[in-house]
């Protein structure tokens, strides 16, 4: 570029600064100038390297042509594969060559300089950018041509460098911090959503078993029990088959109770109706009917009905933890009493089911029947469930701790 006068080249660097007023990030700022800095001197491409405050990566901002060191703007780079590492790392004032594609300076091992050769970039133009006296990045100017630039353009390149360096520290710094932040609550976000998502397979799950239970009872309930009426009119027929169709209507009769069973457990109506102490109180009922020696059973409730307070699909998944630890406790260790407690701990709601039977002969870590379900279940709800001897007599203790912070929707107050 031919030698301008001080007054015409103020006049530039003017213009320069008002284009940039009002632009509120990197890319803009760089769009914005390219016009006034291409009446300076003409370029293909420009670029401004900025340094990461972990002083070992380097982000580009590109006008002109797109090269691969624009698409760092999503990503970082390292300082030390940059083809002006010399000047980046503070080694040489600035960098001046009429052939990058054959200047070695530009070419070493590793070096990230294949935009040099696909977009033919010749001549260039490096300055440094400065903050508060330190090395913060650097503007680089490239023309298709050989030899367009002279140690002139290189003071020129280094006024403009010198008015955009505090703009492009602010942008960047504040560009790196909504970034941070993004990340951090992306990570938050995440974590929710992985909660929320399980919650909605909970209510899937139930959803499916109330329709299945309803497919058991319409149909599967109402073959069998006509199935059961025809056994019964053919053994009234003959005489001399009345015991074999006896035994078969008997066996009939117990899957059609087994059948009944299961279909009462796939909704859990009491819990609907009256509530979570209401709905482990009838479980433990059914559970017990008909075991002999007979079973006490308890539900005590010291938190005040907090369980009918939450989301209810969070309350389904705990109801069905403590079901499968009621279901354990008289299915596996002929206890004379099962307890469910319900209390507030200081930063959980805890449940407890304690039986006074046989105790755990297995390693409650290392399973996979329907301990495990309660641990995936445990998780669904972020809680803790840990299996313990019973500290006041034989048997186990089951305990639930849940956070107050995992539970959805419930107002503060109760928190
Ligand atoms: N309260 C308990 N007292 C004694 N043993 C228990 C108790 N709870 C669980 N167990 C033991 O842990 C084992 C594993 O329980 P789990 O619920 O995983 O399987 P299951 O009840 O045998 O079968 P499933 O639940 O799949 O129908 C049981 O077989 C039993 O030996
Ligand atoms: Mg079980």
């Amino acid at each position: 570029m031919h030698k301008l006068d001080n007054k015409d080249l103020l006049h530039r660097i003017l213009a320069i600064s008002r284009a940039i007023a009002g632009q509120l990030d990197c890319q803009s700022v760089l769009r914005e100038i390219a016009g006034e800095v291409n009446k300076l001197f003409h370029f293909d491409h420009m670029d401004v390297a900025i340094m990461l405050a972990d002083g070992v990566n380097s982000i580009s901002y590109e006008v002109g042509l797109q090269t691969q060191w624009g698409e760092l703007v999503t990503g970082a780079r390292p300082i030390m594969l940059s083809p002006i590492r010399t000047l980046l790392q503070g080694e040489v004032p600035y960098l001046l060559t009429g052939d990058a594609l054959a200047d070695d300076r530009f070419h070493f091992d590793g070096a990230f300089d294949g935009p040099i050769f696909a977009a033919k970039l010749r001549s260039r133009v490096h300055v440094p950018l400065y903050v508060n006296g330190s090395l913060s990045g650097a503007l680089n100017i490239s023309s298709h041509l050989k030899h367009a630039y002279t140690e002139y353009d290189v003071e020129v390149a280094q006024c403009i460098a010198d008015l955009l360096a505090p703009y492009f520290y602010a942008l960047s710094q504040t560009e790196q911090a909504k970034k941070a932040a993004l990340g951090e609550s992306h990570a938050r976000n995440s974590e929710k959503m992985l909660r929320l998502g399980a919650l909605q397979l909970t209510q899937g799950m139930e959803q499916e078993r109330k329709r299945l239970g309803m497919d058991l009872h319409d149909q599967t309930l109402a073959d069998l029990t006509r199935l059961l009426r025809h056994v019964a009119v053919l053994r009234r027929a003959d005489n001399a088959l009345e015991a074999p169709f006896l035994s078969i209507e008997k066996e009939l009769d117990t899957c059609i109770n087994e059948l009944r069973n299961i279909i009462e457990d796939t909704k859990p109506g009491v819990l609907e109706l009256f509530g979570f102490a209401q709905g482990v109180e009838a479980q433990l009922e059914r559970c017990v009917a008909g075991v002999k020696p007979d079973i006490s059973i308890a539900v005590i409730d010291h938190s005040n009905d907090y369980l009918d307070q939450i989301d209810t699909s969070q309350r389904t998944t705990i109801y069905r933890i403590v079901q499968e630890a009621i279901n354990n406790a008289v299915k596996h260790s002929a206890p004379t009493s099962v307890q469910v407690e319900i209390s507030k701990a200081t930063s959980s709601l805890r449940i407890a089911i304690i039986d006074n039977g046989e105790g755990l002969n297995i390693d409650p870590h290392n399973n996979v029947g329907g301990l495990d379900n309660m641990k995936v279940r445990a998780a669904l709800v972020s809680s803790t469930l840990s299996f313990n001897k019973n500290p006041e007599n034989s048997g186990t203790k089951v305990v639930l701790d849940i956070p107050y912070k995992a539970f959805n929707n419930l107002p503060a107050s109760i928190k």
